[in-house]
């Protein structure tokens, strides 16, 4: 899994396996780009390996996601799962990782993709937004839509009012992503994402 923030999609993600007995995946790695981050945190309190790539120390985006993809393949991962990962990822990890790297993003894609997705939403006036689970491809935030959980935008709301709903919405949508795909039930159909 590769995280840069909090770490709460994680979090969420480690209760579902320990809960669910049919899950079907571990978490082998947590993959963060810097250290000192709360999500490392929570990784480690769960008991989970972590590594720290640091994407300083890298001279360009190539040879930092071929560090990222050697220490999940060295760790028995068979397929990474991004949430807030601050990176974008070169096309090195869709070669050693095909049709198995999935991203969270808090929007309904394709509405709002990159960096704060939730204040965009915000300004420009739209009555839901949501939450959207997809493959990764080559371009930020395009690839194919796995799943997506609409949040209605309440009067009043402020930034972090909206995304914690959405947050909650993550949680609880993340989790079912990550089983089905490893149950083998995501099938992909040209752009379409088909649940079998
Ligand atoms: C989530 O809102 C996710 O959609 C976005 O970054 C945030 C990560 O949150 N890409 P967390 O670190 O899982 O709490």
């Amino acid at each position: 899994m590769l995280v840069s923030g909090a770490g709460s999609n994680l979090e969420a993600l480690a209760e579902a396996i320990v809960v669910d007995p049919d899950f079907g995946a571990e978490i082998a790695l947590v993959v963060s780009d810097r250290p000192g981050l709360p999500a490392l945190e929570r990784a480690a309190a769960a008991g989970l390996h972590t590594v720290v790539v640091p994407w300083v120390e890298y001279k360009d985006r190539g040879t930092f996601t071929e560090a990222v993809c050697t220490q999940a393949e060295e760790h028995g991962a068979d397929a990474l799962v991004m949430a807030g990962f601050m990176r974008i990822l070169g096309p090195e990890a869709i070669r050693m990782f095909p049709g198995r790297i999935l991203n969270i993003h808090p929007s309904l894609l394709p509405a709002f993709p990159g960096e704060n997705a939730v204040a965009h939403a915000l300004s420009h006036g739209v009555k839901v937004t949501g939450v959207t689970v997809h493959f990764v491809d080559e371009k930020v935030d395009h690839g194919p839509i796995i799943a997506q959980a609409v949040v209605p935008v309440l009067p009043g709301d402020d930034e972090a009012s909206l995304h914690m709903r959405i947050q909650d919405e993550e949680h609880r949508l993340y989790p079912r992503v990550v089983k089905a795909f490893a149950h083998g039930r995501l099938k992909q159909v040209g752009r379409t994402v088909v649940w079998t």
